[in-house]
């Protein structure tokens, strides 16, 4: 047995498989760096760790996995790194479309898609369309996202419609807030994984993340394994969730 089915097994006695995988996939531009490479190459190196991860989440049993792959503040990169960025997306698109629905994955965006180049919007479109119905994981691909962002249009969205008269001021609480976030309908993330040993949130889901178990390893995301995914999901079993209450 190899060292990433061992821990798989290991997962499957332990019970508890988190439902909800949420990443914030971090140090491509060091792993690059380190190698004396332009930081793109290390995006590039990426992807092969975003194969991973789907698989992974697939083999483990969980039900969603997001991935932060743009926040709305990486527009502010120099030009030639977002470009490389966007092709990246494009060219993820192209390769990994028919093994993402051939595994049963439905591919869904959180973020404001308003901003990328046709291109890209292109092919986001049809990697939407063309995963629809997957049964086995929801991936959620955070592109040109900001969780700030997010909460605000929700709140706009509540505006409108109390001032429409379709929803009343009395029901304005936290399940309505839910229901205008893009992750409407899906369980909140139950562990979160950052990469390259930053100890931050990044505007990353702040409404969804509130009882979440966090997982950082300095593991530079281009490195990043199943194997390594396995290893947060055991540590995430052997946690105790109390969300806010003491233990029974
Ligand atoms: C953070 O590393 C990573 C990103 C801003 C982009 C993530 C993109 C990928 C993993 C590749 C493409 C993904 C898909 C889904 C097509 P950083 O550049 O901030 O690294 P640094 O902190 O070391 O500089």
């Amino acid at each position: 047995m190899n060292a990433a089915a061992a821990l798989l097994a290991r997962i499957r006695v332990g019970g508890g498989v988190p439902r909800h995988v949420a990443v914030i996939m971090d140090g491509n531009g060091r792993w690059a760096r380190e190698r004396h490479l332009p930081r793109p190459v290390g995006h590039r190196e990426g992807m092969k760790s975003v194969r991973e991860a789907v698989e992974g989440s697939i083999e483990a049993g969980v039900e969603v996995l997001t991935l932060f792959a743009f926040s709305e503040e990486n527009w502010n990169r120099p030009p030639m790194e977002i470009g490389a960025l966007m092709s990246l997306l494009e060219e993820y698109i192209a390769r990994e479309t028919a093994e993402l629905r051939g595994n049963g994955v439905e591919v869904h965006v959180l973020g404001d898609l308003g901003r990328l180049k046709p291109p890209a919007r292109e092919a986001v479109d049809r990697l939407l369309a063309e995963t629809r119905g997957g049964t086995k994981l929801q991936l959620n691909l955070a592109i040109s996202y900001s969780s700030r962002a997010e909460i605000a249009r929700a709140a706009r969205r509540l505006a409108e419609d109390v001032l429409q008269g379709r929803l009343a001021l009395e029901d304005v609480d936290e399940d309505a807030v839910s229901l205008r976030l893009y992750t409407a309908g899906l369980p909140d993330p139950d562990l979160l994984v950052r990469t390259s040993g930053e100890r931050r949130i990044s505007n990353f889901l702040l409404w969804q993340l509130a009882y979440t178990e966090l997982f950082i390893t300095p593991v530079l995301w281009p490195d990043f394994t199943r194997s390594h995914l396995y290893e947060a999901i055991l540590d995430y079993q052997g946690r105790e969730r109390r969300f806010g209450r003491v233990t029974a």
